[in-house]
């Protein structure tokens, strides 16, 4: 048993290149979405993974589930590999929420089919106790249990998220993945369901991978955050370390821009370069120094080693002040 705050997942150097085609006649040309990933998920906790639209994310999440194989590196889930647990074993334990809970759900069946599927490909042959888990699972949602007989469809974007967050939690798992769970709702509701997943992690023991394009959104409810840029993770800290005092030059221009701007300081100015990051041309040395308020001479020049202080690492020449 892993115990709460230790390593429930293991990320060891892990890598996923895509082959793009180029069009015809034209070949095929790699994509490296993920270059060297490696990160631990603590049980018990909140790790939050953000950066921008392209850098990786959604990648990693599908490797994690198990959706997707990484090129190289590998996966361990309680210190075993994830390829040695069996499919059904396997995603028991681990489940996704995704961003967009229109097309994630089937829009032919009813509430109860689409939380007791798992339950059923699990092979829970007990109808009434499937019955049982699935009001269950809306009451704790905070639903009506007349919507056991309704259609996705006749639902709102916020009623739909929280079908899918009952469904990926009706069996119980020990991690959610949440790949920008409440980027597709609107502010209003966003916040309700981040409630909800965080009222849920303490009933139900969770362990969350929180994604998100937003700094903003995981600054609350993140124990530790993990910071990626055109597949790499350039910062990690506990969450209370990496906004109080970020090392590097992109985590600061990420948290600039969700600062609410005193007026008696003026806006926090920390530029972000409007060069568009393209992992299929990724550029010299370190690849953000395009972009870069704090570059040096030798940044388009040699890509920086990770430096770590305790539990806080980051890749930028700058390195670590000690805490
Ligand atoms: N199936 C695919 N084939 C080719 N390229 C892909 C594929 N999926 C993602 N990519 C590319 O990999 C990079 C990372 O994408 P993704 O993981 O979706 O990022 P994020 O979730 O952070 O927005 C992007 O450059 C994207 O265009
Ligand atoms: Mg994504």
């Amino acid at each position: 048993m892993t115990r709460p705050g230790d390593p429930i997942m293991k990320i060891r150097d892990v890598t996923r290149t895509y082959q793009v085609s180029q069009g015809l006649f034209r070949g095929r040309r790699p994509l490296q979405a993920l270059r060297g990933i490696t990160l631990d998920i603590p049980k018990g906790r909140v790790l939050g993974l953000v950066g921008e639209s392209g850098c990786g994310k959604s990648t990693l999440a599908q490797i994690l589930l198990g959706l997707d194989r990484p090129t190289g590196g590998e996966i361990l889930f309680e210190d075993r590999p994830i390829a040695d647990y069996g499919r059904k074993v396997f995603g028991s334990r681990i489940q996704p929420i995704f961003q967009d809970p229109y097309s994630s759900l089937n829009p032919r069946k009813t509430v109860r089919q689409l939380i007791e599927m798992p339950l059923v490909v699990h092979g829970n042959r007990d109808s009434a106790d499937r019955e049982r888990r699935v009001r269950r699972m809306l009451d704790l949602m905070g639903m009506p249990s007349r919507v056991i007989d309704a259609y996705p469809a006749q639902m709102s974007g916020g009623q739909r998220q929280r079908i899918a967050i009952a469904r990926a939690l009706v069996t119980e798992p020990d991690v959610v993945i949440c790949d920008e769970p409440t980027s597709a709702l609107d502010v209003s509701v966003q916040a309700q369901v981040l409630n909800l997943l965080m009222d849920l992690r303490a009933e139900f023991d969770l362990t969350y991978l929180f994604i998100s394009h937003d700094l903003g959104v995981v600054e609350h409810i993140s124990d530790r955050v993990a910071v990626m840029y055109l597949g790499q993770i350039v910062e990690e800290a506990d969450a209370e370390t990496l906004f109080r005092a970020p090392a590097h030059p992109y985590t600061k221009a990420l948290l600039a821009s969700i600062l609410v701007p005193d007026p008696h300081r003026g806006p926090p100015s920390v530029p972000l370069k409007a060069v568009q990051p393209d992992a299929m041309n990724l550029p010299s040395g370190c690849v953000f120094h395009p972009r870069c308020a704090e570059a040096v001479a030798t940044c388009s020049v040699t890509a920086p080693d990770e430096s770590v202080v305790g539990d806080h690492r980051t890749r930028c020449v700058v390195g670590l002040p000690s805490h």
